[in-house]
């Protein structure tokens, strides 16, 4: 069946009748937003926790739930966009949070929690030598160019088309006017190490870094195939730019990240989200030769500063998750049931003759519909009208997916969770499946079991 051709005005009519549902299932989020929308540019601050008609307005959450302001109680399959890895509230952080708020959270100077959480994070790490804290993984990402920049002399940056290292580094659309100045990046296709050489020959004398996230997260959840991020080593070295990892979504699939699974040795790596407990965090760390140049001490040191880098509350949250919650155990617990429940989506698909395929990693999944998971963004082939189908109607069912389709397990869930999502899916696949492209042959599994 021909999806283009044949649905999309009953495809239209569908959306239209699940808005419909959506909106009167929803009226106190509804009023939210129009509340908001009086202060906040379209009553909201983080784009991505937009959509259309409006987004659920979230009361309370705790473990693997999400309470909305309408009493709705949701599995909660976003988890903050991977920063909620370690689940709501979760016992252990709340305890170090809640032993550290007589203390004083502001302290202004030095202090031993930054070092616990950096002594941590190098251990687990094995090519972060050194680390510096910030506040985003943006700043991360920003902070991790400009010191190849000024270390290497050298003034461009090699990044990858549909790559996101944050609001003000995002290459999903190159154009976005906030995108810090544009004049010193190079862009290649993800994944295809021709493009990359390419790029080389052009400018490779004057390339400071090549900057990848081993996943594409935003980007469609696209994991590096093999050998890319090997071929991205060997360039880097060959040309005598630095390589960068943003790991900013990938440190949670093992202790060191994902370039230890692969074992290619970044130069810098940054990371985000999870690692702060839930907290504002970011850093970026590396080879200790490189990451001294920040080292005040030293004549000709490079200053980076920012008030929040060493949060006391964030140090010590951070340290409680990476210590105490996300251990080696915990984090393959996790793969495996994202696994399972991979395994578990592409077979109901199969059974029914829609068109399916898993990408992302492990915890991670992006749903696509289309035969093969994509190789770069360019490739993604979901529609917009199927995005949105889904999303809604697995919000109606109770599980608080995103629209992109991207499924972030976290530690809180329990493989009833996983089986309850697959019971959903089901059912929207039952009442949707002549919606969905389909060839009524078995979807073919294009997807990265950890
Ligand atoms: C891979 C990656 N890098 C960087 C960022 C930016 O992090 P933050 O939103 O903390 O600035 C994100 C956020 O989604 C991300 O997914």
């Amino acid at each position: 069946m021909n999806l283009s051709t044949v649905e999309q005005p009953a495809l239209e009519s569908e959306i239209e009748e699940l808005e419909g549902r959506y909106s009167s299932s929803n009226p106190r989020s509804r009023m939210q937003l129009s509340m908001a929308r009086r202060v906040l540019p379209g009553g909201n601050t983080r784009v991505a926790l937009y959509y259309d008609p409006f987004p659920v307005s979230i009361e309370s959450a705790e473990g693997s739930r999400v309470i909305d302001v309408d009493g709705h109680s949701y599995i909660d399959f976003t988890n903050d966009l991977t920063a909620g890895f370690y689940g709501h509230s979760n016992p252990f952080i709340v305890a170090a949070i809640r032993g550290a708020l007589d203390n004083g959270i502001s302290f202004g100077g030095p202090h031993r929690h930054e070092e616990a959480l950096a002594e941590t994070i190098c251990s687990r790490f094995s090519s972060i030598e050194r680390v510096r804290f910030c506040n985003s993984g943006t700043e991360a990402n920003l902070m991790a160019m400009g010191l190849a920049r000024a270390i290497t002399g050298r003034p461009l940056v090699l990044a990858f088309l549909g790559g996101y290292h944050g609001s003000f580094a995002n290459y999903l659309d190159v154009k976005t006017p906030l995108n810090v100045d544009k004049s010193w990046l190079r862009f290649a296709q993800f994944n295809d190490e021709e493009d990359v050489r390419r790029v080389i020959e052009e400018d490779g004398a004057q390339i400071a870094a090549i900057i990848v996230e081993p996943m594409m997260g935003s980007g469609g959840g696209i994991l590096a195939r093999p050998g890319f991020l090997t071929a991205l080593r060997a360039i880097a070295d060959e040309c005598g730019a630095l390589l960068i990892f943003d790991e900013v979504q990938t440190a949670r699939f093992f202790p060191g990240g994902l370039q230890d699974q692969v074992r290619v040795r970044a130069d810098f790596t940054t990371l985000g989200k999870s690692l702060g407990g839930g907290l504002t965090f970011g850093a970026f760390g590396g080879r200790a030769d490189l990451m001294d140049r920040l080292d005040p001490s030293r004549p000709g040191a490079i200053g980076h500063g920012g008030t929040f880098n060493n949060n006391v509350l964030t140090m010590i949250a951070g340290q409680a998750g990476l210590t105490k919650v996300a251990t080696a155990e915990a984090l393959h617990a996790a793969n495996t049931r994202g696994d399972w429940l991979r395994r578990s989506l592409l077979s109901a698909a199969g059974e029914r003759g829609v068109v399916l395929s898993i990408g992302a990693f492990g915890s991670i999944l992006s749903l696509h519909f289309q035969p093969i998971a994509p190789r770069n963004p360019a490739e993604i082939a979901t529609t917009p009208a199927q995005r949105k189908l889904f999303h809604l109607d697995m919000l109606l069912r109770g599980f608080y997916v995103q629209r992109r389709g991207t499924i972030n397990l976290s530690l809180a869930m329990t493989d009833e969770d996983c089986s309850a999502f697959t019971e959903a899916f089901v059912g929207l696949l039952d009442r949707y499946s002549a919606f969905l492209p389909g060839d009524n042959t078995r979807c073919k599994d294009g997807s990265h079991g950890s």
